[in-house]
């Protein structure tokens, strides 16, 4: 290969060289920008679950704390048992107020719970598994990262719900102990049995992050083709000085240093620059100066 290198013309060889350097620069580049955009965009969907999983919170204390005790007279007469008093509840609906609007539409917020009270809490395979990683591990208090939701990447963050309250389970034990209202509504087969200190569920965000990644390559691409695009520029510049300042000179001086060698001796290599092919230059017409009186010298002496 470098045998070959060495045999290829002056502007071959450097378009190879510009050309590996642009290759590389690109790649460079690309692998640099994925870098960068894969944790801005990790941070950017992680900003705003953190924000939506707290503000869950807030919503689930405010119920506890402002409404249920509001509404505890009526919990305890109702025929019906009144969801709005319960934090999973409240945080659920005021979440789905949210995604009521086509820009928060494929967020989630879930308390995906094993033995769900309300079906639409019950844990698929994906969120059952994260569960049982939090009841194995009592250490592990968050869990964040990426998954693929059909077709849609979307980025999560999962943390156990634990239960720390004996209240608790006024309503979570047994059938026997809930509230009639509650066995009435909610029928008796799911969402009993809890116990203290065990985790029921996982408080998941998802936050969609297919946007921001196709947002992110079209930031690549552009910047990717700006770098090629400027480079491709210099490529076709450093030629065309190549050609005219180096190559088309060159090629000059071979012809003339044909002729002269088969007798021309009159010939003059004319190159106005004081780089080095004009040095070239001066120092070849200095050569067939001295060739020429070396050569009248030989015609004298033969005199
Ligand atoms: C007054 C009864 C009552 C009490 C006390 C209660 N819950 Fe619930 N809980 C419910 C009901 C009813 C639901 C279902 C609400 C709905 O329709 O979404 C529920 C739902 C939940 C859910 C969502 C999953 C599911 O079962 O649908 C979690 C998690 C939960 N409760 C945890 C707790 C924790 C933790 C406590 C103690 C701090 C607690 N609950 C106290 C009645 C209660």
């Amino acid at each position: 290969m470098l045998a070959a290198f060495k045999d290829f013309k002056l502007g071959t060889k450097l378009n190879l060289i510009l050309v590996s350097i642009l290759i590389s620069a690109i790649a460079a580049c690309g692998i640099f920008l994925s870098r960068i955009l894969e944790t801005k965009i990790e941070q950017e969907v992680a900003d705003k679950a953190f924000l939506m999983i707290e503000t869950m919170n807030s919503v689930r204390n405010y119920t506890s704390s402002q409404v249920k005790p509001e509404l505890a007279d009526r919990l305890a007469s109702e025929t019906y048992f009144i969801p709005e008093t319960v934090p999973a509840y409240s945080a659920r609906e005021v979440f789905e107020g949210l995604r009521k609007q086509p820009e928060y539409q494929n967020f989630l917020y879930k308390e995906a719970t094993l033995n769900p009270t309300n079906p639409r809490d019950k844990a698929d395979k994906f969120e059952t598994e994260i569960t049982l990683q939090f009841r194995q591990n009592r250490q592990l208090k968050e869990k964040t990262g990426f998954r693929h939701d059909g077709s849609a990447k979307v980025y999560y963050i999962a943390r156990p719900l634990e239960i720390k309250k004996a209240s608790c389970l006024e309503c979570h034990d047994t059938p026997g102990k809930a509230p009639a209202n509650l066995v009435s509504t909610y029928g008796e087969k799911h969402g009993f049995g809890w116990k203290m200190n065990e985790i029921v569920a996982s408080q998941i965000v998802s936050v969609p992050a297919s946007k921001v990644y196709q947002a992110a390559h079209k930031l690549q691409f552009l910047v990717l083709s700006i770098v090629g695009i400027i480079f491709l520029i210099a490529m076709i510049l450093i030629n065309l000085f190549l050609k005219k300042s180096i190559i088309q000179p060159m090629k000059k001086m071979a012809v003339l240093s044909n002729e002269i060698s088969t007798g021309d001796l009159e010939l003059q290599f004319n190159h106005n620059s004081k780089d080095e092919i004009g040095t070239l230059a001066k120092s070849l017409n200095r050569m067939v100066q001295s060739l020429k009186m070396a050569l009248q010298m030989i015609d004298e002496d033969d005199d």
